[in-house]
């Protein structure tokens, strides 16, 4: 049934920029794999994502917000991800429901049973197979975005003063905490290429499960 991995922290920490380099190594090892992000991942979610981040939408109603991720976590379960692993594929998803849980649970203080509950609808009851969490200060992961301005997209979330973002990590903390079975805790101020080869490492044994196309020798990688 394929297997689907996520990548979850706070602003900065490195979830674009490790599930790239994961996409792109499990397809050069012959996975059939696929890389989206939330929220977006699909045309009806990117609409979805311009609203919710749009720097100008500052009246936003907490429980707008979150049905609205709701939403396009929706068309993304089941135009995209659902599909994927029925073909026994890889998703790769940049964020999910435990952001949901982490900004607008504990960072918004929306209830969590609430959004649970939200979220169940949303996703049919999908959950991620692996979740890595990459760990880091806030207000380091919010000075790297700001370093690399002009590069990066800097939305309305991120705008939220700096206690959201310390809220958002204890809630990442507490979710983590709550199922070590599918959290793999990471430090996020490792090297680029140090963490890339921790992630790899960690996911090997999961990758058991899924086929992979036969590679000619002269393509192959290691693992
Ligand atoms: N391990 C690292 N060490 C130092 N800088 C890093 C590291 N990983 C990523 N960066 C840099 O930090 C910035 C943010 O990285 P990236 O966009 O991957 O984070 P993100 O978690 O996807 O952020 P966002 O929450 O905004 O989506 C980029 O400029 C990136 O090059
Ligand atoms: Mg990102």
């Amino acid at each position: 049934m394929g297997l689907f991995i996520t990548f979850e922290g706070s602003e900065g920490c490195g979830k674009s920029t490790q599930s790239r380099l994961l996409h792109e190594h499990l397809r050069a090892a012959g996975y059939n794999t696929i890389h989206v992000r939330e929220p977006g991942g699909t045309p009806i979610g990117d609409q979805i994502r311009a609203v919710v981040l749009g720097m100008n939408n500052t009246e936003m109603d907490p429980t707008a917000e979150s049905l609205l991720f709701s939403a396009s976590r929706a068309q993304l379960v089941n135009q995209i991800i659902r599909p994927q692993l029925a073909a026994d594929g890889i998703v790769i998803c940049d964020r999910y429901a435990d952001s949901t849980y982490a900004y607008q649970g504990y960072g918004l203080g929306r209830n969590l049973a609430d959004l649970r509950t939200v979220t169940a609808i949303a996703t049919g009851g999908l959950a991620p197979d692996v979740t890595i969490w990459l760990r880091i200060d806030p207000a380091i992961g919010l000075q790297r975005k700001q370093t690399a301005a002009g590069e990066l997209e800097w939305n309305r979330l991120d705008a939220h003063e700096l206690s959201f973002h310390q809220r958002v990590a204890e809630g990442y903390q507490d979710l983590a905490t709550a199922e070590p079975h599918r959290w793999v805790n990471c430090d996020a101020g490792l090297s680029i290429a140090v963490l890339a080869t921790h992630i790899r490492t960690t996911l090997a044994p999961h990758l058991d499960k899924v086929p992979r196309r036969a590679i000619p020798v002269n393509e192959r990688t290691t693992l």
